[in-house]
């Protein structure tokens, strides 16, 4: 059965990033009827950061794990199975402070593992979840489009097409919503605002 993993970031209810990832997965829904929806609000419950009790449990051979040490893993494990059973993501992402919101980056780090995600090997490091695709869904409040000057400061895009790629993942695409600091201010209607992005969306949620 097709599955798609989708995440969203934003703590806003109104966040524009939430609202895209929505309209993708009802599209993707219709496309796929009989798929399944792996849904994680990674700002209503977000994860732990991972502390040394956490790196020690990683890193001890999965024989001689201890069940405290297997209980502290719990939700990576539980969190790359539902990488490894997905066939497809769409991540919703809010740019906070010209990067990823903290409970992403909380998420990653429990999801990006050694013997897991990725495997040593004798050259590079090598990505393990191979033939999936991801949706990246980002709302920004400035604007930062390839070519023009603030675009050095958008570190979402080079951070997480480098980070899933380094686990495998290297059909991504982004779509971003940038300026959503316009409907703060009240200077652009909300719907006039989303519509192109909404319809870009639909476009790719097949
Ligand atoms: C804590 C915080 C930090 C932010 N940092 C930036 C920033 O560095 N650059 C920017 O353009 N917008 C920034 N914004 C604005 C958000 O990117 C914008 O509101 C965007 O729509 C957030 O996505 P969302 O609507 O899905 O929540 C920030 C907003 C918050 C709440």
């Amino acid at each position: 059965m097709a599955t798609l993993l989708h995440l969203d970031s934003s703590p806003l209810a109104t966040s524009v990033s939430r609202e895209l990832t929505r309209e993708f997965v009802e599209n993707w829904k219709d496309a796929h009827p009989a798929a399944q929806v792996i849904y994680r609000d990674l700002a209503a419950n977000p994860p732990k950061p991972v502390d040394q009790a956490w790196i020690y449990a990683a890193f001890t051979p999965v024989e001689t794990r201890q069940p405290e040490q297997k209980a502290l893993l719990a939700y990576s494990e539980e969190s790359i199975a539902e990488l490894q059973q997905a066939d497809e993501y769409v991540f919703g992402v809010a740019m906070h402070n010209f990067s990823i919101p903290s409970v992403l980056k909380l998420w990653i780090d429990q999801v990006v593992r050694g013997g897991r995600t990725f495997a040593y090997g004798p050259n590079v490091p090598k990505g393990l979840l191979l033939g999936k695709k991801a949706t990246i869904l980002v709302a920004t409040g400035g604007v930062y489009e390839a070519g023009t000057p603030t675009a050095a400061l958008n570190f979402i895009d080079p951070y997480l097409s480098t980070i899933l790629g380094f686990i495998g993942i290297t059909d991504v695409t982004f779509v971003t919503a940038g300026g959503t600091a316009q409907l703060m201010s009240g200077k652009v209607d909300r719907g006039q605002f989303l519509q192109p992005h909404l319809e870009q969306v639909r476009s790719i949620a097949v």
